[in-house]
């Protein structure tokens, strides 16, 4: 199941039916609302297991309860830990453990789309839970230096400090912070992970700042982002093959068989 508020347009039920068929698979994975309070997310992910539920997803807004969760009777994966939220959940001898798929699914679709990120200069927009939860998969993928742009420096500095100080890896390419406007010149790859899409709001993005790559988080609208970086003859994409990439780490995990993500995209 995927536990969510709200999450009657979740997509996740269609793309786990289709890696049931892709692995022969007779899977039941359903949508589940939960009211927005930890002690009903609790209650939901208990009865779950209880019931013999193998493995959930979680999104907004609980992926920090579930973090929680996991952190006080169960286990969770070092990049759950970096980034402060869960969206796998399973059963580990037992007891839960909480994993985040979200980091890797996005590298796996960079990977697809063949953008290299092997020494790559890479910018993110936003320093909130979306952020977060990509730095260390990006560094693990081999990127040599990242800025963390945001509207609120301050958060983009505390990102990176509490950044730093989770996991030995990140302080090693010492990530910088600046304000969105300041950000200027060439990189490689810029990933907008900012909520801005809801908003209806635009960046306020220099026009002395380019890249080769340019990725939005977001998917399934226009998005101002990308067509800005398309307008200065960068490759762009939307974040629907992070999403399709997410779902094929969770279904690994649950299931032990591999799938592929290409068939979607
Ligand atoms: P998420 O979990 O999706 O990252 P979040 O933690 O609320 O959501 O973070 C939202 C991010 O989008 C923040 O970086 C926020 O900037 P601030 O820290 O300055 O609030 C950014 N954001 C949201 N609306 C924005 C806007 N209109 N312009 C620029 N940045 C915006």
């Amino acid at each position: 199941m995927v536990i969510g508020n709200p999450i009657a347009h979740s997509k996740s039920p269609q793309i786990h039916q289709q890696f049931a068929k892709q692995t022969g698979l007779d899977i039941r994975y359903a949508r589940q609302y939960c009211p927005d309070d930890k002690a009903s997310f609790t209650a939901v992910v208990e009865a779950f297991f209880n019931g013999g539920g193998v493995g959930a997803n979680v999104t907004v807004p609980f992926k920090q309860f579930a973090y929680q969760m996991c952190a006080e009777q169960g286990g969770l994966s070092a990049h759950a830990q970096v980034a402060g939220a869960v969206n796998t959940l399973l059963l580990k001898d037992g007891k839960l453990f909480g994993d985040n798929t979200d980091g890797q699914g996005l590298v796996n679709h960079l990977r697809q789309l063949g953008w290299p990120l092997q020494g790559a200069k890479v910018a993110i927009l936003g320093a909130g839970g979306a952020s977060r939860g990509v730095v260390l998969p990006l560094i693990e993928a081999g990127i040599s230096e990242l800025t963390i742009a945001n509207r609120t420096l301050s958060k983009a500095e505390d990102l990176i400090d509490q950044l730093c100080s989770a996991h030995p890896l990140i302080a090693t390419i010492a990530p910088t912070s600046c304000t969105i406007e300041a950000l200027t010149g060439q990189y490689d790859l810029i990933i907008n992970a900012t909520s801005i899409g809801l908003s209806g709001d635009t960046l306020p993005l220099s026009e002395a700042l380019r890249c080769g790559y340019a990725y939005d988080m977001m998917y399934g609208r226009e998005l101002p982002f990308l067509t800005h970086f398309h307008a200065h003859s960068a490759q762009v994409s939307e974040g629907y093959g992070m999403l399709i990439g997410q779902a094929a780490l969770s279904f690994t995990q649950w299931t032990g068989k591999a799938v592929d993500s290409n068939l979607f995209i």
